[in-house]
C-alpha cells in the first residue's frame, strides 16, 4: 500500500470514539470501499472497522447507480457494523446514519443540511452526500452491515461531470471554502457512534424520528414516489415510528413504504 495521506493519519489521531474507526484501512484507489469492507467483514473484521479510499473506480450508489468518486477531494468511507438486528430493521439504521452525518456536516460547515428520504443529504437543493447500507446474512439476524458514506467535500463544480452539475453539489461549492476531511470524518464518526450506541440499546427512538423529521425536505409537499417500477403522485407525510415513509396518494390514501425513491416536485 502507498503512503497514507496526511488527512487520514490526522483522522487516526483526532478520532474520539471507542468503536467506529478503531481500525482504519486506507486505499489510495479502489473499486468500492463498500466492497472492500464487505470482504473484510466476511473475514471477521471487528465492528467499527473503517475503509477509506482517496478514489473509487466503481463507487456504488443506491438502486444500482454509480457514485462519482474523483481522487483527493471527497470522502469515501465504509464502516463494518454488527448490529444484532433482523434485516427489516436495517433501514432504520440508514435513517439514523443520515441524521448523524447531516448533523456533523451542518456543525462543520454552518450550512443548512437537509435529508431526503431515505437518506440523501441535500444542501441548497442539491445532493451533497449519500449513504448506502448493505447487509449480509441471516433470516432472523443480519450478520453484518456495511455502512457506506460518500461526502462531496472539496469538489469544485467545474470539475464535476456536466450531467451532475444540476443535481449534485459539494461543501466547498456551497460554502465557498475548503474543509478539512479529517475533522469532518472525525465529527461524523463521533456523532454516528453516539447515535448508534443508543440505537443498539433502545432501537429507533422517537427522538431520532423527530430529528429526522426536522431535517427532512419536502414534508407536506407534492412528490413522486417510485416503488417497484410504479410511480405514485401525492404528498410526503413523514416517517412512522419504524422509519417507513408515509405517503398520501392522489386519491387521499396514506400508505407506508419501507423502500422506494422519492422525487420532490417544488
Ligand atoms: C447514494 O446516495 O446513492 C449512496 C451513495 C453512497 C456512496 C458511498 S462512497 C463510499 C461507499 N462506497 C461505495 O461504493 N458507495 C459508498
Amino acid at each position: 500500500m502507498s503512503p497514507i495521506p496526511f488527512w487520514v493519519a490526522d483522522l487516526r489521531e483526532k478520532r474520539r470514539g471507542k468503536i467506529l474507526g478503531g481500525k482504519i484501512l486506507f486505499w489510495p484507489a479502489t473499486d468500492s470501499t463498500n466492497r472492500r469492507a464487505r470482504e473484510e467483514a466476511r473475514r471477521g473484521s471487528p465492528e467499527g472497522m473503517a475503509v477509506i479510499a482517496e478514489s473509487q473506480s466503481g463507487g456504488k450508489g443506491r438502486l444500482g447507480r454509480s457514485w462519482s468518486s474523483p481522487a483527493g477531494v471527497n470522502v469515501y468511507l465504509s464502516l463494518v457494523l454488527r448490529p444484532p438486528l433482523p434485516p427489516e430493521r436495517i433501514p432504520q439504521l440508514t435513517l439514523l446514519a443520515g441524521v448523524s452525518c447531516a448533523r456533523a456536516i451542518g456543525r462543520q460547515t454552518g450550512l443548512d443540511v437537509r435529508l431526503k428520504w431515505p437518506n440523501d443529504i441535500f444542501i441548497g437543493g442539491k445532493k451533497a452526500a449519500g449513504i448506502l447500507a448493505e447487509m449480509e446474512g441471516g433470516n432472523s439476524l443480519c450478520q453484518f452491515v456495511i455502512l457506506g458514506i460518500g461526502i462531496n467535500v472539496n469538489w469544485k463544480t467545474e470539475e464535476m461531470p456536466t450531467d451532475l452539475r444540476d443535481i449534485a453539489t459539494s461543501l466547498r461549492a456551497e460554502a465557498g471554502r475548503e474543509f478539512d476531511r479529517a475533522t469532518l470524518v472525525g465529527e461524523t464518526l463521533a456523532e454516528l457512534e453516539k447515535d448508534y450506541a443508543l440505537f443498539r440499546e433502545t432501537g429507533f427512538s422517537e427522538r431520532m424520528r423527530e430529528e429526522w423529521t426536522r431535517l427532512a425536505l419536502g414534508i407536506g409537499n407534492r412528490a413522486t414516489l417510485t416503488f417497484q417500477d410504479h410511480q405514485l403522485f401525492g404528498e410526503i407525510r413523514g416517517i412512522d415510528r419504524d422509519g417507513a415513509l408515509l405517503f398520501t396518494d392522489s386519491e387521499g390514501n396514506t400508505r407506508r413504504f419501507a423502500a422506494g425513491e422519492v422525487s420532490l416536485r417544488f
